[in-house]
């Protein structure tokens, strides 16, 4: 049985670093030899949950389940109204009646964490206002593709503190990678977020810092970026591009860079802001071998969670 069975995803800090490894190894197994695993999950049914648009989670979790023999059900913002046609309460207790496996993508965080504490079957995180944490299992797959390892390397993320960033900050104090966050002033991550980060990196060996220089980029192995303005700020996208225009992924980031530090970006991307064209396709980008480990990494994230 998996140390992982029947638990819940909804932060990277819900797994041990040992834990995050073992999925990672999990999911390199996955990506190599698919038909290994192609009744892993027989007759198992996911519900996907949508409050947001989505293009790779839902694609990769839906794909991910019927390539491991079991069964998505996508269920749209307009099927169930979350919170306004029954309460999150009675959405869990129902579907866990019915599913094995719950995926929710939602804009509070307390949403997933409602349904979990009410599920009978494993919830994970497709992406709420404070965490991504499922983007950060296929980020670090990646990195493990390109760079070996994780532990030791220099990170840096840069653009807005969102939740894509605090799940990276957890997730390189976990597995001990050191990780700059590189913000405009007052889009900094959370305080707490930045805290508990800190303090989880320093037992690993590793730190993680918060700056709005964007020479700070230098020494990485490692450079990320993501939108400026997330899905529910989308009144905010003009405005913050004046706020914005230096912290991106562009020809000047990499004449500053490292030869060899890879770049990533979660998708979807707005190019000419955040990072340019140019610049995504260069070989050194992994960003669409990142989007296809969105889909290994979560299959083999259900199969430790229903194992
Ligand atoms: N990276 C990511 O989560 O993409 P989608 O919003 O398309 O699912
Ligand atoms: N920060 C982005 C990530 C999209 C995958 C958002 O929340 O819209």
């Amino acid at each position: 049985m998996s140390d992982l069975k029947g638990r819940h995803f909804l932060s990277m800090l819900d797994f041990s670093s040992d834990e995050i490894a073992k999925v990672l190894k999990t999911a390199a197994k996955v990506k190599k030899d698919p038909k290994k695993y192609r009744d892993e999950l027989e007759g198992k049914t996911l519900a996907m949950i949508f409050q947001k648009p989505s293009l790779r989670t839902r694609v990769s979790f839906e794909t991910g389940m019927t390539q491991l023999g079991g069964h998505a059900i996508y269920l749209a913002p307009t099927d169930i109204s979350l919170g306004k046609r029954e309460t999150t309460e009675d959405i869990s207790l129902v579907l866990s009646r019915y599913v094995d496996i719950i995926m929710a993508r939602v804009f509070g965080h307390d949403i997933v964490v409602d349904l979990a504490k009410h599920a009978g079957v494993p919830v994970i995180n497709g992406l709420s206002d404070y965490e991504h944490p499922c983007q950060i299992l296929a980020d670090f797959q990646t990195i493990i593709e390109r760079k070996y390892k994780l532990e030791g390397l220099n990170f840096c993320y840069i653009g807005d503190g969102n939740n894509v960033a605090h799940s990276l900050m957890f997730g390189a104090a976990r597995v001990g990678m050191n990780a700059v966050i590189l913000t405009p002033s007052g889009y900094e991550p959370d305080a707490n977020v930045l805290k508990e980060s800190s303090e989880i990196a320093a037992t690993n060996g590793a730190t993680i810092t918060v700056s709005n220089d964007i020479e700070a980029s230098a020494n990485a192995d490692v450079l990320y970026t993501d939108v400026w303005a997330s899905m529910g700020q989308e009144s905010e996208a003009d405005s913050r591009k004046s706020v914005f225009e230096k912290y991106r992924i562009d020809a000047d980031t990499m004449k500053r860079a490292k030869p060899d530090a890879i770049i990533l970006h979660c998708l979807p991307a707005h190019y000419g802001d955040e990072i340019d064209y140019e610049t995504s396709r260069l070989p050194n980008s992994a960003i669409f071998d990142q989007a296809e480990n969105r889909m290994h990494a979560q299959k083999a994230l259900m199969v430790e969670l229903l194992k």
